[in-house]
């Protein structure tokens, strides 16, 4: 409320553009780094853009090492294999390249970096933040997705011993987060498709919450906009580069704007993806329109909802924004149920047990009871 104490903070650097990769790493020259380690992982160094980012380094006359064992689920061993490539190849910095899971990971051998283990120890849940100290290398970000937005995070997401475990610190902030379209135009139309919805949700999730967050609140709008006139654009023309740029951009600021916290539709999206390995982003996109609907019966939800009719053209009507949400996911591809993705009855209860208790769920402006979450599963299987 605006009569209460908030904190906000809104500091990464970005550099934006066609050709911003090959320009970060004169300026990575000017701040006399050395030998840098490139995270990445196995298809992103397959496509060449790892070595790609290698060349530009070398042309500027700074030295690096290409560490690419990421996992997509990454893990803590993955993170303490790459923080001893770090330490015994004499880097000075780490720049992260790929989707959420290498920038998760190396903002995560950033800190291991300079700290001791185990990295269970640096769990958020338990307080873990208050070890991480402000003594860590440098460290950048180069997003090869449109959809997560970690390169403007300060958290990571880790698997350790099995658990999902989230490290989070105000220092794991990239220094500078480089959002160059050229380097997603090679991304497939259905992954395109994916994450562009989860930058959507991002966005829409955090706009419903009822923090008073203005700023976050404008930017969301703002980036809903930028992916309604994107995405199909970038799915059905790789080669676009404003389409892609656009979508780089409302990635970043739908992650600025989760600051305020996620809701529902990811609570049931973190569970399909750990029941059935489901793609976050296609997840999230299959439950949207029904979680809508389910939202639809708390006011301030649906006078956020009905607010959004300009955007998509329609009335600003709540029914008429979800029945336009529902065209946008046909137009870029998305006509799928989980049926089709083998999901299977019998294990809704499991999935809702798993929403109720996400981090994500008590969040959800509307307060999720029991039996919801299945009600709304049953009506997309
Ligand atoms: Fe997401």
């Amino acid at each position: 409320m605006a009569d209460k104490r908030h904190s906000y903070s809104f500091p990464t650097r970005i550099e934006y553009g066609p050709g911003a990769m090959k320009d970060f790493t004169g300026i990575v020259k000017e701040e006399g780094l050395k030998k840098g380690l490139i995270v990445t992982d196995k298809g992103i160094e397959k496509v060449g853009t790892a070595q790609q980012l290698k060349d530009y380094f070398a042309e500027v006359g700074i030295d690096s090492v290409i560490f690419s064992d990421v996992k997509s689920n990454p893990t803590e061993e993955n993170v303490l294999a790459g923080t001893q490539v770090y330490k015994e190849t004499n880097c000075d910095f780490i720049v992260a390249l790929g989707g959420g899971s290498p920038i998760d990971a190396g903002k995560t051998m950033k800190v291991m970096a300079t700290h001791d283990g185990p990295l269970e120890k640096y769990d958020d849940m338990k307080g873990g933040d208050k070890y991480i100290e402000d003594n860590m290398p440098p460290f950048y970000a180069i997003p090869t997705t449109a959809g997560t937005g970690s390169e403007v995070g300060r958290s990571s997401v880790i698997n350790v011993n099995n658990k999902k475990t989230i490290i989070f610190s105000p220092f794991m902030m990239p220094d500078i987060a480089v959002l160059d379209p050229l380097i997603t135009v090679s991304l497939p139309p259905k992954l395109t498709a994916a994450t562009g919805v989860d930058a959507f949700v991002h966005s829409l999730e955090a706009y419903i919450m009822e923090t008073f967050h203005p700023m976050a609140d404008g930017i969301a709008k703002e980036a809903m906009e930028m992916c309604i006139n994107n995405l199909s654009t970038a799915v059905h023309n790789g080669s676009d580069i404003k389409a892609r740029g656009n979508m780089l951009m409302a990635s970043a600021m739908g992650a600025i704007a989760f600051q305020k916290g996620l809701g529902l539709n990811h609570a049931i999206a973190h569970g399909l993806g750990i029941f059935y390995d489901m793609h976050h982003g296609l997840a999230n996109a299959i439950v949207l329109t029904e979680v809508m609907k389910y939202n639809l019966s708390r006011d301030t939800i649906r006078k956020r909802y009905a607010s959004l009719g300009d955007i998509f053209g329609v009335p600003n009507e709540a029914e008429k924004v979800i029945e336009a949400v529902d065209a946008w996911l046909i137009s870029v591809g998305i006509d799928t149920n989980l049926a089709d993705l083998g999901v299977k009855e019998d294990k809704f209860q499991a999935l809702e047990d798993y929403a109720l208790g996400d981090p994500c769920c008590p969040l959800n402006p509307k307060k999720v009871e029991k039996g919801d979450v299945i009600a709304i599963l049953k009506k997309v299987i």
